[in-house]
């Protein structure tokens, strides 16, 4: 799926009138295919962009357009259909605690399938050949039939990255994927996630607090801060002067580095950032 934002403002309906719009004048085009990740400090809006995309959130002003249409100027059937195409993995995974690991990850595939299947698929997993295959690009194929709730933060983390994938969605938005993993995992996690994206074709857009690793899994990386781009670049042009100016005042956020030599390429001196 390739999508399009036109000067996107996005305000949380929550928020006191007095805030800033979470998401300011924000443009941004993705082909289909592209892997971008989306970086900056904690507040910059980059969940709220993940939700907007994922038309959870319509913009105030501006506009979102999913393969050359505006979601929000369908009729509600065929926007449910659009939803049905994109899957949102948020950095908690919404996993029904008493479930079967199986069904939880065959639950990612209910919209693209009939009412019947679905159904029959809740209490009977129809198809456990895909969801093991889907967890073990993830390395927890062993937890098919455990429950939910006895999983630890890390599996639970990565059986919500194989529902995203078991989901066959053309569109995956992705957010903090690796909050829960150790460094190991993490670059696992996301090699597999990258692989697994390109190899059907999926647009793939995930947030991240791990800048060293957005910058060598993601051909592209988005800087958001205060709501709006602070750079679109291919990674390779991400430099440490940019990721200071990015962080600045929420410098705790980087792991220490020395102070950036201006414009110097990233590859010399990579910014490593703290899991959380
Ligand atoms: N449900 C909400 N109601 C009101 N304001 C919200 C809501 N969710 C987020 N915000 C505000 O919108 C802004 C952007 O929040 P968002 O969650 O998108 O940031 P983020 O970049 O994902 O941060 P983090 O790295 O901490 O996850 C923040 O100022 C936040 O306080
Ligand atoms: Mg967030």
């Amino acid at each position: 799926m390739k999508l399009r934002l036109t000067n996107a403002t996005v305000r949380h309906p929550a928020a006191r009138t007095s805030a800033p719009a979470a998401l300011r004048g924000l443009g941004l085009a993705v082909a289909q295919g592209e892997q971008v990740a989306v970086i900056g400090p904690s507040g910059a809006g980059k969940t709220t962009l993940l939700h907007l995309l994922a038309c959870a959130q319509r913009p105030a002003a501006g506009s979102l357009q999913l393969d050359d249409t505006d979601p929000w100027a369908l009729p509600r059937g065929a926007l449910e259909r659009l939803r049905g195409r994109l899957f949102l993995a948020p950095q908690v995974p919404p996993l029904p605690p008493r479930q079967r690991v199986v069904t939880a990850v065959l639950a990612g595939r209910l919209p693209h399938e009939s009412l019947w299947a679905s159904v029959r698929s809740l209490v009977l997993p129809t198809d456990t050949a895909l969801a093991e295959h889907a967890l073990a690009r993830f390395d927890v194929a062993d937890k098919l039939f455990d429950r939910v709730d006895r999983l630890s933060g890390g599996e639970r983390q990565r059986v919500g990255l194989a529902r995203a994938l078991a989901s066959q969605a053309s569109l995956l938005l992705v957010d903090e994927p690796l909050s829960a993993l150790d460094p190991a995992r993490a670059q696992q996690a996301l090699a597999s996630l990258t692989q697994a994206a390109r190899e059907r074709g999926a647009t793939l857009i995930a947030t991240l607090h791990q800048v060293d690793m957005a910058l060598r899994h993601f051909p592209r990386v988005i800087g958001l801060r205060g709501g709006a781009l602070a750079f679109d670049l291919p990674s390779a042009q991400v430099t440490p002067a940019l990721l200071h100016q990015l962080y600045a005042q929420h410098l705790e956020e980087l792991a220490p580095t020395a102070p950036p030599a201006p414009d110097a390429p990233v590859a010399a001196a990579p910014v490593p950032m703290q899991c959380r």
